[in-house]
C-alpha cells in the first residue's frame, strides 16, 4: 500500500484560447503538488475564487481532463504516466467517486433515480443481482439519511436539490470508494441545508473510512470541515496545510486577504469578494501572481516566481514573505531572497 492516497505531482494544465497561431496559453493549473495520507481518512479542502482552476484541478484527478504535464497517483498508481498502470475503468470508479455541482445534472429527467443506484451497484460488479443490489442501496441511502421505499419509482424533479445531492452521495458510496471527489457540491442547494452535507462528509469519513477533496468557495465550510485546506490563486496552490493552522495564522497575503473578507464563520465568502476580474496575464506572470496586490511586495516578487516554503511542520506557501520572517528557511531560499 502507497503511503498516500492520492498525490499530485506538478500538475499543470495549460489551455491555449485562440488560434494557434495569433491564441494564447492560459496556465489554468500551475505546477500543483498535493497529496493526501494513505493511513488515516482525511478531507482536503481545495478553496479559491471563481477561475483559480479549481474544476480543472478536479476533472484532472477524475481522469475527466488530461495534464499538460504531471501526475495524478491513486494509492501509488500514476493515472497519466506512459507505460504506467494506472488505474482504468472499474477499478478507477471503484476507488475514486465524483460529486459534481448540480445534482439536477446528475440525474437524467427520464430516469427513476433509484435505477441509477441500482445500475451503478451492478455495473460496478458491486452486486451480482438485483436483490444483492437492493440491500447495498438501501445501506447507502440509510447512511445519508433517506429510506430506500421514499425513492423507489420516482424521478429527479419529485426531488429537492438537498434531497438529490444526499441521493448522489449515497450513490458515490455504492463502490466503497476511498476518495470521493466533491466539486462545489453544496453552492446550489438551498444555505440552510448546506451544513447537512458538510456534515454528512464528516459522518462519512468516520463509517466508511472514505477521504473527501472538498471543492468550495467557501471558506466557512472549508474550516469547519476539513482537516487540510489548499488554497488557489491563478492556477496555483499559494497556501497549504492544516486548515486549523490555516486559518488561525495564515502565512500567504491572500490568503490574510481572504480572511479580511469572511469576518464571521458564518458568512459565506462570495464570489463579489472585492478583487479585480481575472486578468490573463496574470496567469502568464513569471514573476508571484498576486504582487500586484499584495501590501508585503518586494522587488523580487516582481522579477521572479517565488518558491514554496515550508513555513512550520506541514505547512507550506508560494511567498518570499515567510522565508524572511521564518528562520527555518533553507539557505537556498534566503539567497533568492538576498540576490
Ligand atoms: N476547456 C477550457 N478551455 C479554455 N479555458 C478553460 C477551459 N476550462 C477552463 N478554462 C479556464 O481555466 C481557468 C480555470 O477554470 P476552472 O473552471 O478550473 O476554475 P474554477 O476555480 O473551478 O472556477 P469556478 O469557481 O468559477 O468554478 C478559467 O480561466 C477558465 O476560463
Ligand atoms: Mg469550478
Amino acid at each position: 500500500m502507497s503511503a498516500n492516497l492520492l498525490e499530485l505531482r506538478n500538475v499543470s494544465k495549460v489551455f491555449r484560447i485562440g488560434g494557434l497561431v495569433f491564441g494564447t496559453r492560459l496556465v489554468a493549473v500551475d505546477d500543483v503538488s498535493l497529496s493526501l495520507p494513505a493511513a488515516e481518512p482525511s478531507i482536503l479542502s481545495i478553496v479559491g475564487e471563481s477561475g483559480s482552476g479549481k474544476t480543472t484541478l478536479a476533472r484532472i484527478i477524475l481522469e475527466l481532463e488530461h495534464p499538460t504535464s504531471g501526475d495524478v497517483l491513486i494509492d501509488g498508481h500514476p493515472l497519466y504516466a506512459s507505460g504506467g498502470d494506472g488505474l482504468r475503468g472499474r477499478d478507477y470508479y471503484r476507488a475514486v467517486q465524483p460529486i459534481f455541482q448540480n445534482p439536477f445534472e446528475a440525474f437524467s429527467a427520464r430516469k427513476k433515480v433509484d435505477r441509477y443506484l441500482f445500475d451503478a451497484a451492478i455495473r460496478l460488479g458491486i452486486a451480482a443481482n438485483r436483490k444483492e443490489a437492493r440491500e447495498i442501496v438501501a445501506e447507502v441511502l440509510e447512511s445519508v439519511g433517506l429510506d430506500l421505499s421514499r425513492l423507489e419509482g420516482k424521478y429527479a424533479n419529485q426531488f429537492s436539490g438537498g434531497e438529490l445531492q444526499r441521493i448522489s452521495v449515497a450513490r458515490s458510496l455504492i463502490p466503497r470508494p476511498k476518495l470521493i471527489v466533491a466539486d462545489e457540491p453544496v453552492s446550489m442547494i438551498d444555505a440552510s441545508l448546506r451544513m447537512n452535507i458538510v456534515n454528512l462528509f464528516l459522518e462519512l469519513k468516520e463509517r466508511y473510512r472514505v477521504s473527501f477533496v472538498y471543492i468550495t468557495h467557501d471558506l466557512s465550510t472549508a474550516y469547519y470541515v476539513s482537516d487540510f485546506i489548499a488554497i488557489m490563486y491563478r492556477g496555483s496552490v499559494v497556501e497549504y496545510g492544516p486548515s486549523d493552522q490555516i486559518l488561525t495564522d495564515s502565512a500567504h497575503p491572500y490568503t490574510e486577504l481572504l480572511l479580511d473578507s469572511v469576518p464571521t464563520v458564518d458568512r459565506k465568502w462570495e464570489r463579489d469578494l472585492k478583487l479585480p476580474d481575472i486578468e490573463l496575464k496574470e496567469y502568464q506572470a513569471q514573476a508571484c501572481k498576486f504582487a500586484k496586490r499584495c501590501k508585503y511586495v518586494q522587488a523580487i516578487c516582481e522579477s521572479s516566481a517565488p518558491p514554496m516554503v515550508q513555513v512550520s511542520g506541514e505547512r507550506q506557501a508560494l511567498c518570499y514573505k515567510p522565508v524572511e520572517f521564518e528562520p527555518q528557511a533553507t539557505g537556498k531560499q534566503a539567497e533568492v531572497l538576498q540576490s
